[in-house]
């Protein structure tokens, strides 16, 4: 399966999606890595990966649309099968939705519906949950609304800090993502309105 992969930052979510490719078995070729800025580490792991990469930055465009068209066409040329948004901090608009709505992913570091935006792990700290975790779903137009494909629970600590949370979040977020993005490549995925399960629509065998 083409996979185009999305960062914004560190890109340890796209290094374990990375390493976890290099198996054929695994079903998943990572054609290319985009970023919406400049200098990430997350570009940087694509480049020693050998995987082509683009940069298509909001400052360069005059509207959000315009941007959003460029970065649609930036990912288009790569003829994906699926978009893995891995720590992409922007939300996509109606470009982007009307070419891959439908077959682009977003993991976020809380249990949906609970603690959506940028700030998950710090919401869920101040809330004073006692489990939070991590949500794999399918992009719509919502801010981390999108139907649910895997979660993970994660115990909160009483001395946990936004980082030391953040950080085991992401520990678990990794092998989620890395499990669910092969089964979709190997088994295919199935989203029957907010309801999602691995398999092919044509397969019966979760029936
Ligand atoms: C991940 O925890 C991801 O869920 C989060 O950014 C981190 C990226 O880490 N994304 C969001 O908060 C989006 N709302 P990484 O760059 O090391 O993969």
């Amino acid at each position: 399966m083409r996979v185009v992969v999305l960062v914004s930052g560190t890109g340890s979510n796209l290094q374990a999606l990375i390493d976890a490719s290099a198996d054929p078995a695994y079903g998943v070729e990572i054609v290319a890595v985009g970023a919406d800025r400049e200098g990430t580490l997350g570009i940087v792991r694509a480049e020693a990966a050998g995987i082509p990469t683009f940069v298509t930055r909001l400052r360069d465009h005059a509207t959000r649309e315009e941007w959003d068209a460029a970065l649609t066409a930036a990912i288009a040329v790569h003829e994906p099968e699926l978009i893995v948004l891995a720590g992409f901090m922007k939300l996509v608009g109606e470009p982007f939705l009307t070419a891959y709505g439908g077959r682009t992913l977003n993991t976020h570091p809380a249990l949906s519906p609970s603690f959506p935006g940028a700030h998950g792990p710090a919401d869920a700290l101040a809330y004073g949950v006692k489990v939070t975790g991590a949500t794999l779903f399918v992009v719509d137009a919502g801010v981390d609304t999108g139907a649910i494909v895997s979660q993970v629970a994660v115990p909160v600590e009483d001395d946990d800090d936004v980082v030391s949370l953040h950080e085991r979040i992401k520990v678990v977020e990794r092998a989620m993502l890395v499990e669910s993005v092969g089964r979709i490549a190997r088994e295919g995925i199935t989203v029957s309105g907010r309801r999602v399960r691995f398999g092919a629509s044509d397969s019966h065998a979760l029936d």
